[in-house]
């Protein structure tokens, strides 16, 4: 059993099988298509982008001032680098599938422009506020945080000037988050 749970790609084919074996089982209801699998795999790099976000504001950001100097390399040297390098790549993989659903359902440009109506402006509005936190990750947040974590080098009035832009970049995503998944989940334009 450890030899399966202690192996982390394992787990996530077994998953990957038993998601395969739900899509079969329902497929007299729910047809399994390009539009169906890129939803599930766009909900998916979706909760793990947001997930992370809310680990770094809920949990690492307020605990990081109470760990004790000698232990906070433990988090800025290995932990965050990791936390960092899944956060950017599924805001991308959100952004690409995000955009490729409304591209293969043929609303993409109407629902960017607002030139739709009703459901369709709701998710141009999720689209453009998802847009903006990908945005934050890709042109402040991480570009900071390499600054602050030391994977790139910087002195330390550059560490100081990072530190209160990578707070607010994330601290935007946070609040925009909010809305955004309203209208995630509530367009339901398939
Ligand atoms: C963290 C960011 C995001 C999360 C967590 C997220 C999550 C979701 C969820 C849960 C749905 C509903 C899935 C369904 O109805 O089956 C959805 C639908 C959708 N998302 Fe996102 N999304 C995010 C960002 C984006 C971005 C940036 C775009 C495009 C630029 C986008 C475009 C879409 C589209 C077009 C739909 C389909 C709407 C529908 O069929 O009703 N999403 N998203």
């Amino acid at each position: 059993m450890a030899k399966i749970f202690g192996n982390l790609h394992l787990v996530l084919l077994i998953g990957l099988l038993l998601a395969i074996i739900v899509m079969m089982w329902f497929v007299d209801s729910a047809p399994v298509d390009v539009n169906s699998v890129m939803h599930w795999l766009h909900t998916f790099f979706g909760v793990l982008w947001i997930g992370l976000l809310y680990y770094l504001n809920f949990v690492q950001v307020p605990t990081m001032p109470s760990v004790p100097a000698e232990l906070k390399k433990g988090v800025t040297g290995y932990i965050a680098p990791k936390v960092f390098f899944y956060f950017r790549y599924a805001a991308l993989l959100t952004v690409v599938l995000g955009l490729g659903i409304a591209g293969q359902q043929h609303y993409l440009v109407p629902a960017l422009t607002f030139s739709g109506a009703g459901n369709l402006n709701m998710i141009g509005v999720g689209m453009w506020l998802g847009i903006v936190m990908f945005l934050n990750v890709w042109l402040l947040i991480w570009p900071n945080q390499k600054k602050i974590l030391g994977i790139v080098e910087a002195t330390d009035e550059e560490k100081a000037k990072a530190t209160p832009i990578a707070l607010a970049a994330s601290r935007t995503n946070l609040a925009l988050s909010l809305p955004m998944l309203y209208c995630m989940v509530s367009a339901n334009l398939s």
